[in-house]
């Protein structure tokens, strides 16, 4: 397993790997595991198939991909204790032992015109330079080969009522991102990246979930949201004291059974490799 010593300046994934971002992953997968297998289905992902994963986390998916394709399936992951749970459950169904690539996804040393599909679920808005990363996949990618990715297109998330602080919080969180070179809205941006790298597009699907205090949806984006609020107060125009007051509206409207939240969209953007 080959870690990063490149030259590059050192990319730092913002979120980290501690037990209460793994427990966030795996409640945040409940929640939309049913609209990624929605994807499997369309793309009809089949026995057989090669199939690699990038920055699979606590690795829901990577089991359902595993079911399908009747074997192992491969994964990039950079977090060591990401990746060394990975390695220790996934071969408990009795489907062989995949590879792992212990590794920032620029670094690894993917095989050449090798999958059948490479998946990625909230990776991409992480990372600096997509198009290089996409090139790499294309490279990865049998001719033929179909690259799925899930990200976000925030530009549907809303507050309702509305916040006063509304427009620097949204301004905090595209420059949390943009700190590590990301995109936190990078979605709606993959269908023209794909075209650059000579990806042929397939579809683009969008999925936008509403919910009320007490609902799923709520509960994931307060949880995520108000964790992060003390950091995006380090991203001006956004300032201590708007957090401090966006926190208290968003604690109160959580009270009120009419508030609503609209959630990022999240869109799967589907493109293949000619043959
Ligand atoms: C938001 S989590 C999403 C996890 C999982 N795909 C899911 O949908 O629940 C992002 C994942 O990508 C991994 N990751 C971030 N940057 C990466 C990179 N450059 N190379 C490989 N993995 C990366 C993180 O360690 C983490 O597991």
């Amino acid at each position: 397993m080959k870690k990063n010593t490149g030259t590059r300046r050192r990319y730092e994934y913002l979120l980290g790997d501690a037990r209460r971002e793994a427990a966030r992953l795996r409640a945040q997968a409940k929640l939309w595991d049913p609209v990624s297998r929605l994807l499997f289905d369309r793309l009809e992902v089949r026995r057989g198939w090669k199939v690699l994963e990038i920055g699979p986390g606590q690795g829901s998916l990577h089991m359902d991909l595993r079911r399908r394709v009747g074997g192992a399936v491969d994964a990039v992951e950079r977090s060591p204790a990401f990746s060394a749970r990975l390695a220790k459950v996934s071969p408990r169904d009795g489907l062989g032992v995949g590879r792992i690539w212990e590794t920032d996804l620029m670094d690894a040393p993917l095989p050449k015109a090798w999958y059948d599909l490479i998946f990625a679920r909230w990776v991409f808005l992480f990372l600096p330079d997509p198009g290089r990363h996409l090139r790499k996949l294309v490279r990865a990618l049998k001719p033929g080969g179909v690259l799925a990715i899930q990200d976000y297109h925030r530009e549907t998330f809303a507050l309702v009522p509305r916040p006063q602080e509304w427009t620097d919080f949204l301004a905090a969180d595209y420059a949390f991102f943009a700190s590590q070179g990301g995109d936190g809205s990078i979605g709606g941006r993959l269908p023209e990246l794909y075209r650059k790298v000579g990806l042929r597009m397939e579809e683009t699907v969008a999925t936008i979930k509403t919910g009320h205090p007490g609902s799923p949806v709520w509960n994931w984006l307060s949880n995520y949201f108000l964790g992060l609020m003390d950091r995006y107060a380090d991203f001006p125009p956004f300032t201590r004291r708007q957090a401090a007051r966006l926190r208290k509206h968003w604690l109160s409207a959580s009270r009120e059974k009419t508030s609503l939240m609209i959630a990022p969209a999240v869109l799967d953007v589907v493109g293949r490799k000619p043959r």
